[in-house]
């Protein structure tokens, strides 16, 4: 079993894979994690991250590991735990410049797919419909409004302790969605078998329910709209 979920930040996809990974008993990959851990990296090493040589050889040293742990996924970067890092506003702000380079995706792309080749799997990210996974049995495309992306990324931050302004956080994400969506490699879209879901006014366990009765739990597609 493939699925693939991907769209813009702040859509509800992790939150939905997560979910789905463990009511069906199958292995959650969070890409974006992974492009998040190499921008980490990049930002403590002062790495000028403009310079794409630079860049694709700190990638190809560099060692990231998902870890999974009673549903919660914990990420490692050369044997270092950075979960609470990779989240931060800069890390954020970097990382679709270091996401927009071929050969870093390219490298990202090849480990994902080494790890979906073993098992069962539930991808989230921007491109795993397109690249990762594009034979995978169902793929999502997550979406919800601006302005209500922007308000559960602040949420979020405020609960990490971070000092958040609304509409910072809010164009950061619109900077991100931009960036993401009209890069030339991997880009962001909704694909021509991509069921498409707004979740502006849908909780988490409505997503949830959505999905489930989509796919079905022996995976039967039952109906789709
Ligand atoms: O959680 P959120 O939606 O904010 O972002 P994420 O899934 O952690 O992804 C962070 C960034 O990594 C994205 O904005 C993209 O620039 C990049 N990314 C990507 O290019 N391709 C992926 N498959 C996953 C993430
Ligand atoms: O992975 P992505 O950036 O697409 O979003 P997420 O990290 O799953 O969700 C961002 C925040 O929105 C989390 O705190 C979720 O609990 C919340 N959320 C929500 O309020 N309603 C949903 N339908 C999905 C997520």
């Amino acid at each position: 079993m493939k699925i693939a979920i991907d769209g813009p930040a702040g859509a509800g996809k992790s939150t939905l894979a997560r979910r789905i990974a463990e009511r069906l008993g199958i292995l959650y990959v969070d890409t974006g994690a992974m492009y998040r851990a190499l921008t980490w990296k990049a930002l403590a090493n002062k790495v000028n991250l403009k310079d794409k040589a630079e860049l694709r050889n700190l990638a190809v040293r560099t060692d990231i590991t998902l870890a999974y742990n009673m549903g919660q996924v914990r990420v490692f970067c050369d044997g270092t735990e950075v979960t609470d890092e990779i989240r931060s506003p800069e890390v954020s702000r970097w990382v679709p410049v270091v996401a927009a380079d071929e050969e870093i995706r390219a490298i990202m792309v090849e480990k994902q797919q080494a790890i979906a080749r073993e098992q069962s799997v539930v991808m989230d990210g921007r491109d795993i419909g397109l690249c990762v996974l594009p034979d995978a049995d169902y793929k999502f495309y997550l979406t919800a409004s601006l302005e209500e992306r922007a308000r559960r990324r602040a949420k979020e931050l405020v609960k990490k302790g971070y000092k958040v302004n609304f509409q910072e956080v809010k164009e950061e994400i619109r900077e991100r969605d931009k960036l993401d969506t009209e890069r030339l490699v991997g880009p962001l879209t909704v694909l021509p078998d991509s069921i498409v879901i707004d979740t502006s006014d849908m909780s988490p366990d409505e997503v949830v329910s959505r999905v489930l009765s989509l796919i079905g739990e022996d995976g039967n597609v039952i109906q789709v709209s």
